[in-house]
């Protein structure tokens, strides 16, 4: 029997320190003090525990891009980032459209054991949008999908997006939208505004995103099915989410941290690390963004996790592939945009980064509250703790990190998952 004694941390930064008994990877008691003979002791004074978190939406690059991350590489950044468990989105090279992809990327990510690994399955064979993917295959495999998405792609035909959500209501399942209507973002390269009209970039245009979004909305409601809507980055968005949300429909929302955090002013120093998709919006769509994650019509955050490799992103705008890395500095974004700020508390944070999107994606063993009975799955948080980010130093592969040389706040000293340390000290576990 295993036990390990968490001493001195708050969960949710709420009340005195707690001492929290760990036997089994389950947690056996909680209280201002525990004795416990012979346990292995874990000091957590000044920390926040909080459950660990979860990622709807991670690229892993595996199978097909492994000179850019692996799933053994990227569960390390996931430890280390306070992740217990994270969606491996389907645009992998072969797709995760079909049982064999999903069920291997499942196998190593259990092989590896750092986080949970949950494969997302594509919606269309191939991502391209045309005909539907064996959605009940991959959900029935040993890998028990739960979400798809054609991430990267939009599902932007809509009889093809109303037989999805017809097929993933009955499989009790959820298509993550990648809302992006492409006839209207042909050749884009950056949010159309002022700041893509002075570099002479294509503009990718908010109601591009805000339409499907809208679209998608009416036919979640009239199917009577789930929708989850990736990285909302326009404050319309926001705005058709609350109406349709007001009006009952089952759609839930996530927001990336560099949406929170970043806005176009970047695109001035021309460096492709700043390409995202979707693009960098303007400063008051961030500021509308925070409020909408505080609110909850926003949901969750998630990464959007997206490692490229070096020649893909030192090259000139047009030529780079849009994405930047996440799981590390997720935590610090939202320190330093929500809770900084006073928009959001750590029983917040426990909220956006955990609870709800493990019940988006079913999962019932994470997400759950630091009681007795429940698994020792969490993050232990130094809210003092500052770390300056280096690309070269992140555990990913790739370091097209945007938040390069700069100072962040809170630090995840330790992760948890069914009380073995994934993490800790800024080293994960082998
Ligand atoms: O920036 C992005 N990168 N957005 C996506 O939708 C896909 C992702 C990727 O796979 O690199
Ligand atoms: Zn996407």
């Amino acid at each position: 029997m295993s036990t390990l004694l968490i001493r001195g941390a708050r969960p949710y930064g709420e009340g005195g320190p707690v001492d929290i008994l760990v036997r089994d990877g389950v947690i056996a008691e909680v209280a201002g003090r525990v004795d416990a003979d012979g346990a292995e002791v874990l000091d957590a004074g000044g920390l926040v525990a909080l459950p660990g978190f979860v990622d709807l939406h991670t690229h892993l690059r595996e199978p097909g891009r492994e000179d850019t991350e692996t799933i053994e590489t990227g569960s390390r950044a996931a430890a280390l980032g306070g992740y217990t468990a994270v969606f491996a989105m389907a645009n992998t090279d072969p797709v995760a459209d079909n049982a064999v992809v999903v069920e291997h990327v499942w196998r190593r990510g259990r092989e590896v054991g750092l986080v949970d690994v949950h494969p997302v399955g594509a919606v269309t064979v191939g991502l391209r949008g045309e005909r539907l993917a064996e959605l009940g295959t991959m959900a029935r495999s040993a890998a028990g999908v739960r979400v798809f998405s054609d991430d990267g792609h939009c599902v932007a035909d809509p009889l093809v997006m109303r037989r999805a959500l017809e097929y993933t209501k009955a499989l009790d399942a959820v298509v993550a939208q990648h809302a992006e209507e492409p006839r209207l973002t042909v050749g884009a390269q950056a949010h159309e505004g002022e700041a893509a009209a002075r570099l002479g970039l294509a503009g990718w245009p908010a109601v591009a995103e805000e339409s499907i979004v809208a679209r998608d909305c009416l036919l979640a409601r009239h199917v009577g099915a789930r929708l989850h809507v990736c990285h909302v980055s326009t404050e319309g968005t926001a705005d058709v989410l609350r109406w349709a949300k007001a009006r009952g429909t089952r759609v839930s929302a996530e927001v990336t941290p560099h949406h929170l955090l970043l806005d176009d002013s970047r695109l001035s120093g021309y460096d492709p690390v700043n390409k995202v998709n979707p693009p960098l919006r303007t400063g008051s769509d961030a500021a509308a963004l925070r409020a909408a994650l505080a609110e909850g019509v926003v949901d969750c955050v998630a990464t959007d996790h997206a490692p490229h490799a070096a020649q893909d992103k030192d090259c000139e705008w047009s030529a780079a592939r849009p994405g930047m890395l996440g799981l590390q500095t997720a935590l610090p974004i939202v320190v330093r945009t929500m809770v900084e700020p006073g928009l959001l508390d750590w029983r917040g944070v426990a909220r956006v980064m955990s609870e709800r999107p493990a019940e988006i994606a079913g999962l019932p063993d994470q997400g759950r509250p630091i009681a007795v009975g429940e698994p020792a799955t969490l993050a232990l948080v130094d809210p003092a703790g500052r770390w300056t980010v280096r690309g070269a130093d992140l555990a990913s592969i790739a370091a097209n990190t945007p938040y390069e040389g700069m100072e962040l706040p809170g630090t995840v000293v330790a992760t948890l998952l069914r009380g073995t340390p994934t993490a800790r000290d800024g080293k994960a576990a082998s």
